[in-house]
């Protein structure tokens, strides 16, 4: 059952497994094993330059999972209440996302990558870009 307002408590670090061989290592991240949805994007932020903060946005429906694929940044969440950070630094570790968040992105390396695996396709309507709008959606 989806919860009705999930709050920043509702995200969490997710250990992926990672298969190491002499060439490098490898990390598969499986629906509803690893985690919790059905994957239908993958999209990744690169060429941020290093320092850079992105501009927040809640999602209505939009379950994710955020992985520093490469380098580091920090993934601030907020509720409308509480705000939880989380350093990502590592290709085998990522951070589920419930929906009905909000997120930023900050302090990013410099060459790093974001990789995002998520349950929808894109669409605009899910967004929510008014941190104001997101608090009314929280109450
Ligand atoms: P957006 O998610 O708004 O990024 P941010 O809030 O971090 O700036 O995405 C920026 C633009 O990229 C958006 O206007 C549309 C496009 N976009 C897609 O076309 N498909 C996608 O899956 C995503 C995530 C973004």
């Amino acid at each position: 059952m989806k919860k009705a307002k999930p709050t920043v408590y509702d995200c969490t670090t997710v250990q992926l497994p990672q298969v190491h061989t002499e060439g490098g290592n490898i990390t598969a991240v499986n629906n509803l094993s690893e985690i919790p949805f059905e994957t239908k994007r993958v999209y990744y932020l690169y060429d941020v330059p290093g320092g850079e903060a992105r501009g927040g946005h809640g999602h209505k429906e939009l379950q994710q999972l955020i992985v520093a694929a490469s380098g580091s940044f920090d993934l601030i969440v907020d509720d409308g209440n509480i705000k939880r950070t989380f350093s990502l630094n590592r290709p085998n570790m990522g951070v589920y996302m419930p929906a009905g968040l909000w997120r930023e992105l900050d302090n990013f390396s410099s060459g790093s990558i974001c990789l995002v695996l998520a349950s929808l396709e894109y669409s605009e309507e899910d967004y929510i870009r008014d941190y104001e709008e997101f608090k009314k959606f929280k109450q």
